[in-house]
């Protein structure tokens, strides 16, 4: 199959699904992933193959309960791409209904490359999407965030993930999907990325993903404030260092509070050699 036909039919499926999207299973995952990398109002973000939005609206509800309001922060408002119209649409929708409309610039386009000159960004998220991006999507977000960027974005696990019709066709061939944490972390290194964290989550379901942060190479960008002996992960608990958690809804869609960076997963990253 060519990339243009792909892409044809990756937005035809996606808009057909658009109008019966499972909203609240990918809200989760996103609200986890934005708690765990935790953007700040100061990053330009943004959210590649963002479906209805999940992590972009995640993010910007986040920035609005801290900061002057949605979009206002100096990062500006989130950029949110993806292929499919109908998903724009339904995203643009749930922004109106959240108060969160001038939060997220919504472009109906393809997410590889991203719509941003290079060394742009601050920040990419890409939740529940990247199997279907494949490998060129972590190579283009290397090009697109500036040195010491960020990059956060979540995996099915291959044990619990089986996809039919045309999302089983649909999916990248050349990106494995990782087993546990550990391949996680080994794939955003084996990519280019440094200083990776990865954690496995479990929805109510047993639907496990991994969460999955790591940086550009260069010039580190400032470290939040202290690290806790203990956090929350988007409705679960997690001890610090530990490499699973559970998630659970937010009633109100909102994510939790920032999760920093902690010293333990950065000193067990730093133990791999030559990357
Ligand atoms: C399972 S959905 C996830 C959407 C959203 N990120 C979320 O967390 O709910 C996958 C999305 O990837 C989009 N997508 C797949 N390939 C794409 C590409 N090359 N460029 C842009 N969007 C793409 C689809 O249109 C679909 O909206």
């Amino acid at each position: 199959m060519t990339e243009a036909r792909k892409r044809q039919r990756m937005a035809e499926a996606f808009d057909d699904l658009s109008g019966s999207y499972d909203d609240p299973h990918h809200d989760r995952i996103a609200r986890a992933l934005v708690a765990f990398v935790a953007p700040t109002a100061a990053e330009s973000v943004a959210d590649a193959a963002c479906g209805t939005g999940a992590a972009a609206l995640a993010t910007a509800a986040a920035l609005a309960s801290a900061g002057p309001g949605p979009g206002g922060g100096p990062g500006g408002p989130v950029l949110a791409v993806d292929l499919s119209p109908g998903m724009v649409a339904a995203g643009r929708a749930r922004a109106a209904r959240l108060g969160l409309a001038g939060a997220v610039d919504w472009r109906v386009a393809p997410a590889v490359p991203l719509p941003v000159p290079d060394g742009s960004l601050d920040l990419v998220l890409c939740a529940s999407s990247l199997h279907f991006l494949g490998a060129a999507a972590l190579a283009d977000w290397l090009r697109a965030l500036r040195p010491g960027g960020r990059v956060g974005f979540t995996l099915p696990l291959v044990g619990g993930f089986h996809p039919r019709g045309v999302f089983a066709e649909l999916l990248a061939a050349d990106l494995a999907l990782p087993a546990d944490a550990d391949q996680a972390r080994t794939l955003a290194l084996d990519a280019g990325f440094t200083d990776p964290a990865a954690r496995v989550v479990t929805a109510a379901d047993a639907r496990a993903v991994v969460l999955v942060r790591a940086r550009t190479p260069g010039q580190p960008a400032e470290e939040p404030d202290p690290v806790p002996t203990r956090r929350s992960v988007a409705g679960g608990t997690a001890a610090e260092g530990e490499p699973h958690a559970t998630f659970s809804a937010g009633a109100d869609g909102r994510p939790p509070g920032p999760v920093p960076w902690t010293g333990v997963e950065r000193a067990r990253d730093a133990r791999r050699p030559g990357r």
